[in-house]
């Protein structure tokens, strides 16, 4: 569990040091708001998006009634692509909605965020916010679309402008009626997609945190208008849940219900999960994930067109000469249940979790120092991350203890087989105490030693990486030891 000296400063600094995230283009000087992920940093990710994917949707049992859940549900995967008809994002409001305010400052040319001057610095004096210095000459609030833009194809005309998606959802909700034709899903059930996702944010900013390019694993999981609600406190508290088991265990997780101001205009609920990053004054907490009601803003949407809320209504938005601003497919989108002999527009509860603010905030959660005796006995300081064995990048570590005496053989035949199962890792260079600590650095949770006592009567020694305890176990029987606690 990450302790109070966790530092913003010295994940980062890991994260160089181990391989987990690198500036991308950083021999060119960076560019803002894009990472790259390294050797054990793409190991994670995936294991991050693996257990999500195995979580909601290939381990998904339809045939029973989930705990919590108001009855059973398919679950389903979609992979849509990253440039859509540009349409998609008239009918959804993001053409229109889907922007920041910024302000620039004519004196130093620096843009930020309307709704993070305080957070900001002046670039001349650092100790101000933006504004505060006497040169400070700020214009008003404008709109800035947060989605990137491109051409398709040769033509630079307004004709061949396309959009990078700032989020994998709409891709689900165009293809609705295709996966009702083409699976045998009835509704309830969920389509989930994991993502690209592109927004050019003014100020990215904490990290991965706030990215320009970054990665979404979204569910749209579509149900009836009254069994709605139910379904909204089952995806809630179940995604909530789930980061807890993967270890956010800590008081540094929570679950923030939308006050009625806050939501969407089409929202009849919204929940934020949150967690307390180290870049955070002390108290505050950043999204990781939001779990919203969106009701049949969606679908209907893509049939008639953009909507806007009158009233209680959702309407479509209409230009001065009476037609819709932003058509939609026209296709209808709605639902023939056959149980109650009813049609009606799903309703759609949308759990969007972000895959490296997941990666990130399971990185500053497992990272610890504490101080462990080495060979001699003498205390060491070390850096350990305590991933949850799921996640970890490497499940296990092999060593031979010296290079000599047949140890590097059996050490490698271990390896070998071992290999065949899970991402493990060899090792025979410098002292076995520094191999150690490589590894807890690493997040590894399991390290199997080959000594001399092998040789003798076929054990080696298991170190579990958290207790840093080791337990003798047959060479015979390290994977069915292993496979119990991976
Ligand atoms: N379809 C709904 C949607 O996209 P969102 O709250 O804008 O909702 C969902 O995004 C999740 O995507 C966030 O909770 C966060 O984890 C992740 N996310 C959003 N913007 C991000 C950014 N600029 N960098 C990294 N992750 C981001």
């Amino acid at each position: 569990m990450a302790n109070n000296s966790t530092t913003m400063e010295k994940i980062v600094a890991l994260c160089k040091r181990r391989g987990f995230v690198f500036q991308s283009s950083e021999i060119y000087g960076g560019i803002g708001g894009f990472w790259d992920y390294g050797p054990l940093g793409v190991e994670l990710k995936r294991n991050v998006k693996e257990a999500w994917w195995r979580d909601m949707v290939s381990g998904h049992d339809e045939t029973a009634v989930p705990a919590g859940a108001p009855a059973k549900y398919g679950m389903v995967g979609l992979d849509t692509t990253i440039i859509m008809h540009p349409q998609v994002w008239k009918a959804s409001g993001h053409f229109d909605l889907f922007y920041d305010l910024f302000v620039d400052c004519r004196t130093c040319k620096a843009r930020f965020r309307a709704d993070q001057i305080q957070d900001s610095q002046c670039p001349r004096k650092p100790s101000l916010h933006p504004g505060e210095h006497a040169e400070c000459d700020l214009t008003e609030p404008r709109e800035f679309n947060l989605m990137f833009k491109t051409n398709i194809g040769a033509l630079l005309d307004p004709s061949a402008e396309a959009y990078l998606r700032p989020e994998t959802a709409q891709g689900i909700f165009v293809n609705f009626k295709n996966v009702l034709s083409s699976s045998r899903v009835k509704v309830p059930f969920g389509i989930a997609q994991i993502g690209k996702s592109f927004r050019n944010e003014i100020t990215p900013r904490n990290f991965t945190f706030r990215s320009r390019e970054f990665e979404q694993m979204e569910i749209e999981f579509f149900c009836s208008p009254e069994a709605s609600q139910a379904w909204y406190s089952y995806w809630r508290d179940g995604r909530l849940a789930w980061y807890t088991a993967l270890g956010l265990g800590s008081d540094k997780l929570r679950l923030r219900e939308h006050g009625p101001e806050e939501r969407a205009h089409y929202s009849c609920g919204t929940a934020d999960i949150e967690y307390a990053f180290p870049f955070l004054p002390a108290g505050e907490f950043g999204e990781l994930e939001g779990v919203s009601h969106r009701s049949d803003f969606d679908l209907r949407s893509h049939m008639e067109g953009k909507l806007i809320r009158e009233g209680d209504a959702l309407v479509v938005e209409r230009n001065e000469h009476g037609q819709p601003k932003h058509p939609g497919s026209g296709k209808d989108l709605s639902y023939f249940d056959d149980t109650t002999q009813t049609k009606y527009v799903p309703h759609v509860i949308e759990p969007s979790a972000g895959a490296d603010r997941a990666t990130l905030a399971f990185l500053c959660e497992a990272y610890d120092e504490d101080a462990i005796p080495d060979e001699k006995g003498v205390p060491q300081e070390r850096i350990v991350l305590r991933l949850h064995p799921r996640l970890a990048p490497i499940k296990a570590a092999v060593f031979p203890l010296v290079k000599k005496d047949g140890q590097p053989e059996i050490a490698s035949e271990i390896y070998r087989t071992l290999k065949q199962r899970w991402n493990v890792f060899y090792d025979e260079k410098s002292s076995i105490g520094k191999r150690y600590r490589r590894q807890d650095e690493s997040g590894t949770p399991f390290c199997i030693t080959v000594d001399h006592q092998t040789m003798d009567d076929g054990t080696v020694t298991v170190r579990d990486r958290d207790t840093t305890e080791q337990i003798r176990i047959k060479q015979t029987e390290i994977e069915a030891w292993l496979a119990e606690r991976l």
